[in-house]
């Protein structure tokens, strides 16, 4: 394994700013960590672990040690009965995942489809969409505790999975490397009946008139709907949701609903508290094609910040800055950045 000096981290993040680590390092092996943490530049400079840089802006250069990890393989653990445990690498692409999970008929996964993030990045922001979580099909996660360089597998609860949370982002900071993740899924049968409530998924059924679907035929449904409603990031710049889908007391909801008869929620695990449309919001603040040089929101989902090419890390906190000042004296409501500050 090789550390590099002085290495631009434009193609390791979705939003491509032309940022620079002081030190690179690709994880290809788990031996790698080990070699990694025994080295006198992880010990002596900060260390950041990358994954598909799908949810991250670097708004500096970087003056310590970037970690790309880039681990591959995935295989059939555990088969028992209708469930089978699957362990994939935490470098393998999610998407792919997913889909070849479904092609060989294992479901559960199907809302989860067209999500362009690492396999290992998952646990971490947990991914929620189209009415599902990542923590709905994760069994456990492996990994090596930087500090011990002892292998560690934590278990679902372990995680302490939140919206689009976990401790991934709090207790283990900088302190733990995924190296794989096990999920939990099942052999469809023919009585299977995948999660169809999220009112798009709805709506797309019904105008197909479709009688039932099988999890593929979700998952292709949902990849439809992902294309039309969010700009391709093969095309575009962005790490898609850049902020959080924000909690609000339902009496504040309730305020706001004389003036935006609109607004729509979902509820959460505390029955007092429901989730609000962050996209939403930013749309009904007028902020849609809102464009400041060369950064700005998508004009197909308000939820979605863009470098048009040659934006930079603080053009795009000072964008995020104007959205959140917009939405806050609009609805007093405080939007808080799911996409992560480097
Ligand atoms: N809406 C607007 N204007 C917009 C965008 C949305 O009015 O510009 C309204 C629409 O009425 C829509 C509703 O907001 O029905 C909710 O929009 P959407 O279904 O796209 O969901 P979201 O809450 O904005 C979340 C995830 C997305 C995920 C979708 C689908 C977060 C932060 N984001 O978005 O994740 O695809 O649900 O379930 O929770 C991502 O992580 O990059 C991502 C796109």
């Amino acid at each position: 394994m090789h550390i590099q000096e002085n290495v631009s981290l434009k193609k390791y993040n979705t939003f491509q700013i032309d940022a620079k680590a002081a030190f690179f390092a690709e994880v290809q092996h788990t031996e790698d960590i080990h070699y990694l943490i025994s080295n006198e530049v992880w010990i002596r400079y900060p260390h950041l672990i990358l994954g598909g840089g799908a949810n991250i802006l670097f708004t500096k250069d970087y003056a310590g040690l970037v970690v790309k990890v880039s681990l591959l393989w995935k295989h059939i653990i555990e088969e028992k009965d209708s469930i089978v445990y699957v362990n994939v690498s935490a470098g393998e692409d999610w998407h792919e995942t997913m889909m070849r999970m479904l092609e060989q008929k294992l479901v559960w996964c199907e809302n989860l489809v067209y999500i362009p993030w690492t396999v290992g990045s998952a646990p971490v922001g947990n991914i929620w969409a189209y009415g599902k979580e990542a923590k709905d099909i994760i069994f456990s996660v492996e990994g090596i505790d930087l500090i011990s360089g002892e292998t560690k597998v934590l278990s679902n609860a372990e995680c302490a999975f939140d919206y689009r949370d976990s401790v991934f982002k709090h207790d283990l900071k900088g302190r733990f490397l995924i190296t794989s993740v096990i999920f939990k899924l099942q052999k469809e049968t023919p009585e299977y009946q995948p999660d169809v409530e999220y009112k798009d998924i709805q709506q797309a059924i019904a105008s197909q008139a479709l009688e039932k679907v099988s999890g593929l035929e979700l998952a292709n449904i949902i990849i439809e709907l992902r294309k039309k409603k969010l700009p391709d990031r093969h095309d575009v710049w962005t790490a898609g949701s850049f902020f959080k889908n924000p909690i609000v007391d339902k009496s504040d909801y309730d305020n706001l609903l004389q003036k935006y008869p609109e607004l729509i929620w979902w509820p959460t695990d505390e029955l007092r508290m429901i989730k609000l449309s962050a996209g939403q919001l930013i749309d009904l603040a007028e902020l849609k094609w809102y464009r400041e040089w060369y950064v700005g929101i998508s004009e197909k989902h308000a939820l979605v910040l863009i470098n048009y090419g040659w934006g930079t890390g603080p053009n795009m906190v000072k964008l995020a800055k104007t959205i959140q000042k917009k939405v806050l004296s609009q609805f007093g409501i405080r939007l808080e950045p799911e996409v992560l500050f480097v």
